[in-house]
């Protein structure tokens, strides 16, 4: 049975039990004030036979209590109406016949109200109707009738609204849920681009929104997927195979007795290995960040020593391509409470990326500033500022990202590309040690990486 249909029966059957539970109390109420009202009359014709009865007696004439008696079994549909005197003897009756005479003996099988007519209960005046138990059960029934009709009429129009309603509602709960269903099966069969329209703000509203948020992520997902696989495949393959042809080219040269360019070859295969091995670290450190596997172990480090290393590391590659760089002199007491192998690695990457984006004659130069204070607390400010290229502003979040390159820049650079994976790796050093990372950058106008840890 489909949702639609368990939501109609479902709701349908509540609502027959609640219109039924609520008919039948009215009618069972309406039926008891229906027959208190009878009794009531019965009651009041009873009270004004007997008036008519005490004047009659009281004024000697009679013929008001007759004409009353007559009218009550004509109009009133009575068997009977009589008063008897003081001394039991019939003065007034709706049959003139019966006049003087003791009254007829009282039916058994008939309902029959009588009233005294003195307040003396010695004296036997008294008042009697004799009401018809048939004519009575035949109108009390028609009354009954009438009422039960009216109320199953009205149930019925609020079930047939109500189912109506009903109905709608749960084609208004399944038809988002079909719509969801329908886009989980595209999604099934890899179409990520399948979204569901979300026109409503209700619970079902937010879970189409969150399913088309989920779909989009999916595809970003895959669509990296397909990047990084291509990369990998890229870097894997290309220094590989630069090792392999190295490696015929020197067998061979060897064997023909020419060993000239011998050192060049083994240098190149050596700088391939490099690459690959570089590539292999930098996956295994995402991999590492991503599964929250790092081990911090902080101690203070001297920023001025830190910057030293890098002027080091970096010497040879910044005089090779007349790039100046150099530190701040004023850090010689700014100490930083950090891991010391991940502060190397996020200084190594910062400097090596300014180094490798900035033309010949630039600059690149580290700076740091102590107690900047960020979310309320103190932190170091570590950065590098480079005088190459910049960063266009609709590209500076997402070079964070893994595998983000800015593509002008790539398509312009010579040699080794690099993966997109530096920037990736130094934000997850700098965000597991509780510090964040930012760029400021203008194009043409150089980029400045500052990276902000917390100085405890
Ligand atoms: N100092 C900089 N100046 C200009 N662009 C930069 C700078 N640093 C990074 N970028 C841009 O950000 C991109 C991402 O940098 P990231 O360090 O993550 O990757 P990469 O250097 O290209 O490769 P990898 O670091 O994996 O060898 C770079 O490709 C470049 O486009
Ligand atoms: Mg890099």
């Amino acid at each position: 049975m489909t949702l639609r249909m368990r939501f109609t029966l479902l709701i349908g059957l509540l609502l027959l039990f609640g219109v039924g539970l609520t008919g039948t109390t009215i009618y069972l109420g309406e039926r008891r004030v229906r027959l208190r009202e009878r009794a009531d009359s019965r009651q009041a014709l009873m009270t004004a036979f007997a008036e008519y009865c005490r004047d009659a007696l009281k004024t000697h004439d009679h013929l008001q209590a007759m004409n009353a008696a007559e009218s009550l079994v004509r109009a009133a549909g009575v068997l009977s109406a009589y008063g008897t005197d003081e001394k039991g003897r019939v003065f007034a009756h709706n049959d003139v016949t019966r006049v003087g005479r003791p009254p007829p003996p009282l039916p058994a099988s008939e309902l029959v109200l009588n009233e005294p007519l003195s307040k003396d209960p010695r004296e036997r005046a008294q008042s009697v109707i004799v009401f018809s138990r048939k004519n009575i059960e035949r109108a009390e029934q028609e009354a009954i009738r009438l009422t039960g009709r009216r109320i199953a009429g009205a149930t019925a129009v609020i079930l047939i609204f109500g189912l109506i309603f009903s109905a709608a509602l749960a084609r208004s709960i399944s038809r988002p849920i079909q719509r969801m269903a329908r886009a989980t099966q595209e999604l099934a069969q890899n179409n990520l681009d399948h979204r569901i329209p979300v026109n409503r703000s209700d619970e079902l509203g937010r879970l189409a929104g969150d399913f088309n948020h989920m779909a989009e992520r999916l595809g970003e997902l895959d669509k990296m997927k397909n990047d990084f696989v291509s990369m990998v495949t890229h870097e894997l393959r290309s220094p590989l195979s630069a090792i392999e042809t190295y490696a015929s080219l020197i067998a061979e040269e060897w064997r023909n007795g020419d060993s000239a360019d011998l050192v060049d070859h083994l240098t190149t295969i050596r700088n391939n290995a490099t690459r690959l091995g570089r590539f292999v670290n930098n996956i295994l450190d995402v991999a590492k960040i991503e599964s929250k596997a790092l081990d911090v172990r902080k101690e203070n480090i001297s920023v001025a020593q830190a910057f030293k290393d890098q002027l080091d590391l970096f010497y040879a590659r910044a005089k090779e391509k007349n790039v100046t760089l150099s530190a701040d002199h004023t850090v010689d007491d700014v100490t930083v409470f950090t891991d010391p192998d991940m502060l190397a690695q996020i200084l190594t990457n910062l400097v090596g990326n300014a180094l490798k984006f900035t033309p010949p004659g630039g600059q690149v130069r580290l700076s740091s500033k102590a107690r900047v204070v960020r979310n309320h607390t103190a932190h170091v400010q570590l950065s590098v500022a480079d005088t190459g290229p910049g960063i266009a502003a609709k590209d500076q979040e997402r070079i964070f990202n893994r595998f983000e390159q800015v593509a002008e820049i790539r398509d312009k650079m010579k040699g080794q590309k690099g993966t997109g994976l530096g920037l990736a790796i130094t934000k997850g050093l700098v965000e597991v040690q509780g510090g964040t990372i930012e760029v400021e950058s203008e194009l043409g106008r150089g980029s400045v990486f500052s990276v902000y840890l917390p100085e405890e």
